[in-house]
């Protein structure tokens, strides 16, 4: 059986960055902290809190120590309540989730309705969200902006996971709705690429293995794409989570990974694979 891996699967540049701060931050020792996942890597998350690194809900009991910003933000209330109680900011908030949140501010402060495409319940748009100053929508499709009020001046930013297909199609909703309308993309190249690759990889095998956190918007939407091109995709975390009978009549199998898979999670699934390969000719 032959194993093809895609070529950018994995840690994009945002969640590279942000994993290399946190471990330096916890080399240093101390008292360390993040506020929700570092990254959506359940398996990164536990290396951290062997090294010490705790994982709070909220700042509320916190009064002393460093503090680690997520790769996909916080809210600006969060940010000011840190600075506000004089903790260490160890920002590893992704720059392109950075310019979002910066979008959105400016917007607002220039008079404009503010729509931001993506879903309501992830901490990211949470974050991008809470950088509006007045009016702000989170729409998830162009029936929900088909259901926005009219607006004056509006101002579009997507969570930086979304499909293009969909910012695109809200945006022509939006049109509807609008006088003046300003758009930014802010949909990370790094997400497009691995759903391009990966599309391209689904055609040409049998069967392909997605890596990456059930809790990871960008992998499961790698999921969903590799799905509608080949049947038989399946998304893991790790290794052990493999089915032998996946492989059944499997000539070629593709594996890719989520933005916030390491590289050695993605080492053991590959190994693991040939492993399996190795036993059915046994
Ligand atoms: Fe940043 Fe894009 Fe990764 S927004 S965290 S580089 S997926």
């Amino acid at each position: 059986m032959e194993i093809v891996l895609a070529k950018r699967a994995g840690f994009c540049f945002g969640v590279k960055r942000a994993t290399q701060m946190a471990f330096e931050a916890a080399d240093k020792g101390g008292a360390t902290f993040t506020l929700g996942p570092i990254i959506h890597s359940p398996q990164v998350v536990q290396k951290l809190e062997g090294m010490g690194v705790k994982v709070l809900k909220t700042l509320e009991n916190l009064n002393d120590g460093t503090i680690i910003i997520r790769s996909h933000g916080v809210t600006s209330e969060e940010l000011e309540e840190a600075a506000r109680k004089e903790l260490e900011i160890v920002d590893a908030t992704c720059p392109f989730v950075k310019k979002a949140q910066e979008h959105v501010k400016r917007l607002s402060q220039t008079g404009y309705d503010v729509v931001v495409v993506g879903d309501a319940d992830h901490p990211e748009v949470q974050g991008i969200v809470s950088y509006a100053e007045g009016k702000v929508f989170v729409v998830g499709s162009w029936e929900e902006a088909a259901r926005l009020p009219k607006m004056k001046k509006v101002g579009i930013v997507a969570q930086t996971t979304q499909s293009f297909e969909n910012l695109k199609h809200v945006v022509l909703e939006c049109l509807m709705k609008g006088g003046e309308i300003r758009v930014f993309n802010t949909i990370c190249d790094a997400t497009a690429v691995r759903q391009e690759e990966a599309k391209s990889l689904a055609r040409e095998v049998d069967c392909m293995v997605v890596i990456g956190g059930y809790n990871s918007a960008n992998t499961k939407r790698l999921a969903e794409v590799c799905t509608e091109l080949q049947p038989r995709t399946h998304q893991i975390e790790t290794a052990q989570e493999l089915d032998p009978a996946w492989f059944v009549g499997v000539n070629r199998v593709g594996v890719t990974a989520g933005a916030s898979t390491p590289k050695w999670l993605i080492d053991e699934v590959i190994d693991r694979i040939a492993a399996l390969d190795v036993e059915k000719k046994d």
